[in-house]
């Protein structure tokens, strides 16, 4: 068992069964609506990474994959709109069909700047893909095409999916509290 840092309280939220069966389904999915299509996979650094490399895998379509890193900005770095890329695509997207794989669909911001500077490179089509989406904090207009889990409002870590850079390696989804 990985433990929790002193003051941290991770409670389980998505085993790893769970998060298994519903990314094979995904997978499925997205296998059946780009039948006979080759994938470009645009995998958003570095929360998505444990998701894409699952996902991919099961995927009965010809896959490439490219990744992209951002940094925000602003008090609240979770929460500003203000977004810049730290790392391009290698690869272009012009004129391929385009799967933007995301950890987690919170404000809205990072996904809403990305698709823009995505259009821009004029892909045949624009579809994202997230592992967990918070509708409820939601305060751009975007929306995810597949979804893994819709959640409340609380933070959450492992599966990719950090704070301050801990806990990404942990196999499931935890809630993270801290006490101080
Ligand atoms: P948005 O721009 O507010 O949609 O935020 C998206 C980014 O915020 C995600 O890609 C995550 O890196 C981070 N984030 C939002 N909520 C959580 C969470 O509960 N746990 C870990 N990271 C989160
Ligand atoms: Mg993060």
């Amino acid at each position: 068992m990985k433990s929790a840092a002193p003051g941290d309280e991770l409670e389980v939220l998505l085993d790893a069964e769970t998060i298994a069966r519903r990314v094979r389904e995904l997978a499925a999915q997205i296998s059946a609506d780009y039948r006979g299509r080759p994938l470009h996979v645009v995998g958003v650094l570095k929360g998505a990474w444990v998701f894409l490399a699952d996902l991919v895998r099961h995927l009965d379509l010809k896959v490439s994959i490219d990744f992209l890193s951002f940094a925000s900005y602003g008090n609240n770095a979770r929460s500003s709109g203000a977004v810049k890329i730290t790392k391009d695509l290698d690869y272009s997207i012009e004129g391929r069909d385009v799967l933007v794989v995301e950890d987690i669909l919170d404000t809205g911001h990072t996904f809403e700047y990305l698709r823009g500077v995505l259009e821009a490179h004029k892909p045949r089509s624009l579809k994202v893909a997230t592992l967990l989406d918070k509708p409820s904090r939601r305060v751009r207009p975007v929306q995810a095409d597949y979804v893994g889990f819709t959640i409340p409002d609380v933070f959450v870590v492992g599966y990719g999916l950090d704070h301050a850079q801990k806990y990404r390696s942990l196999p499931e989804v935890r809630i993270l509290r801290r006490h101080p």
